[in-house]
């Protein structure tokens, strides 16, 4: 399987941004979370600094959208170029319809789960989707501890997407580490968001390719 790099830009330095995505371009995307301050108690950014930050090219855009009425919202992320558009499913009204307007934008498809949300109902739509997020912290904040509870949902994503025969991507955030990145590639893992371990490194660049050789095993 191969492994994707996605470093988290919350918490690096904003006010020098494109130094920031520069120092992570050995990486295969720039994680970008919005949060709106109802689905999580947090805010960030919204659709026009996004649109600067796909716009720059530095790294394709793997958006993160913790934001509510994700129907309503998350399309226009596909539409002015994120590579990867993610919304959380209990955000969502409509999850296949919304999954299928992203990818009509030519975007790939994510799905989030937040800890305490299960697979289980969702295994017979994963044909809708490129990818599953499976969070490993509470979403609102860069640097809390892995929740290794998480790790078990991983194995039973990795399997639903075997049985139902789909080519599904699956995605870890939040505590992601040199200390916790192989158990989540053990459990199916494949693509990795890692944020305070990557821009909390004395040198992003070598952090993320760390991170890759050992998720890579
Ligand atoms: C948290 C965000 C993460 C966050 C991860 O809600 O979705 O992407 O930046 O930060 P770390 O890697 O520090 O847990
Ligand atoms: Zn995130």
């Amino acid at each position: 399987m191969s492994v994707t790099i996605s470093p988290s830009i919350l918490n690096c330095d904003i006010l020098d941004l494109r130094g920031e995505l520069q120092k992570i371009a050995n990486a295969d995307y720039a994680h970008v979370d919005v949060m709106d301050n109802h689905f999580v108690p947090n805010l960030t950014w919204g659709l026009p600094v996004v649109e600067q930050i796909v716009a720059s090219k530095i790294l394709p855009v793997d958006a993160h959208l913790m934001i509510a009425d994700a129907d309503r919202w998350a399309p226009a992320y596909a539409e002015v170029g994120c590579a990867s558009v993610t919304f959380h499913v209990e955000a969502a009204a409509a999850p296949i319809r919304l999954a299928r307007e992203i990818r009509s934008q030519g975007a790939r498809v994510g799905m989030a789960l937040r800890p305490a949300t299960d697979i289980a109902p969702y295994e017979d739509i994963l044909g809708e989707l490129d990818m599953i997020l499976v969070m490993t912290v509470e979403p609102g904040f860069g640097g809390q501890k892995f929740l290794s509870a998480m790790l078990p949902k991983i194995r039973r994503t990795r399997a639903a997407a075997q049985r139902e025969g789909v080519e599904l991507a699956i995605q870890v955030d939040g505590g992601v580490s040199r200390e916790t990145i192989e158990q989540c590639a053990d459990a199916g893992a494949d693509v990795f968001v890692a944020g305070s371990a990557v821009f909390k490194a004395e040198d992003a660049t070598a952090e993320v390719d760390a991170l890759r050789e050992l998720a890579t095993g």
